[in-house]
């Protein structure tokens, strides 16, 4: 594609040419989220795909998040702007395993993190997100037993706030693993007063030493709503721009990373492999769509329409 082109002109008119609508979660880059019509958390985006009128939903996220956009709406175009948009999490936890790993646990029930493929949906009893999680478990009669996947952090929290004991898959968020602790401790020094918050993606350590932990849109609120006027955040770094039109006054500060990380700070590199000429480019040609086997999304929306049910 030319240099010469507007692109943020251009996917306006796309958009209302098309009648599209654009999700884009919180981690995308500012130009992306501030075209958006909606930027939300993994379950605002649910929300959003599930009640939409648009003909075409353009997906500003990663694959299993567009993915569960198009369970919702079969009959609906669903396009991401890359299709290599994958992410740590989904990809530590393939069906087949889950299968054979179900097979040992017969009298438990299934609850995977909506961060998983729509395979991984499709054998699985109930869905969630980081901002549901609790309410979905405290859902479970306390006498059925739990597997949990694939986050064990968030599982281990889970299972922390709510008393339950579940089986933990032992998958992780690469994004939410590169934090370094010394450094935190270190800029919390600098900066007594500031609050640390963190995304239950994180580990245990981080989060025994959090303020507050809750999922993007949760940690945005808790920024708003808090008399505090610093903050050090605990998830992926995009967050920031949102959170910051929130609270202008207020000051922000990104948890710094491990010393071999891409960044200072933590960035989820599938995230970021949106830009937007890729956004343009997909608008334009309604392509990569996104695609799922008509048996497979039958059985994976069950999951997922429990969750929107309960939450
Ligand atoms: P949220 O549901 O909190 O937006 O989290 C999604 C995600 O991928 C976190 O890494
Ligand atoms: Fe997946 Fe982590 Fe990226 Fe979220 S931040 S999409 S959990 S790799």
């Amino acid at each position: 594609e030319s240099k010469d082109i507007d692109y943020v002109a251009e996917i306006k008119r796309l958009k209302k040419e098309k009648n599209a609508v654009i999700l884009a979660h919180y981690y995308q880059e500012p130009a992306i989220q501030d075209l958006a019509d909606y930027v939300g958390d993994s379950l605002g985006l649910s929300y959003k795909a599930a009640e939409t009128d648009a003909d075409v939903i353009v997906f500003a996220g990663v694959h299993f998040m567009a993915e569960t956009a198009k369970i919702l709406n079969p009959t609906k175009k669903v396009i991401l702007p890359d299709l290599n948009a994958g992410c740590s999490l989904a990809d530590s936890c393939s069906a087949e395993d889950l299968a054979t790993f179900k097979k040992k646990y017969p009298d438990h029930i299934v609850i995977t993190y909506v961060n998983t493929s729509a395979e991984v949906k499709a054998i699985s009893d109930l869905c969630c997100t980081s901002s549901n999680a609790k309410k979905i478990v405290d859902s479970v009669p306390l006498d059925q037993p739990i597997i949990f996947a694939p986050d064990r952090n968030l599982g281990a929290w889970i299972q922390k706030v709510t008393g339950r004991d579940m089986v933990l898959w032992d998958g992780a968020c690469i994004v939410h693993e590169a934090f370094s602790m010394d450094k935190l401790l270190a800029v919390h020094k600098e900066h007594p007063k500031a609050k640390i918050i963190a995304h239950p993606e994180s580990e245990a350590h981080l989060l025994k030493i959090a303020e507050y932990v809750g999922s993007t849109s949760g940690l945005i609120n808790y920024v708003k709503e808090n008399p505090a006027n610093e903050f050090i955040v605990a998830t992926e770094v995009g967050i920031l721009h949102e959170m910051q039109k929130e609270v202008p006054n207020k000051i922000l500060i990104p948890a710094p990373a491990k010393e071999n990380n891409t960044c200072a700070c933590s960035e989820c590199a599938y995230m970021k492999m949106n830009t937007l000429q890729k956004l343009y480019s997909c608008m334009k040609h309604e392509l990569p769509e996104v695609h799922v086997d008509e048996a497979i999304q039958k059985k994976a929306l069950l999951p997922i329409q429990r969750m929107l049910e309960i939450s």
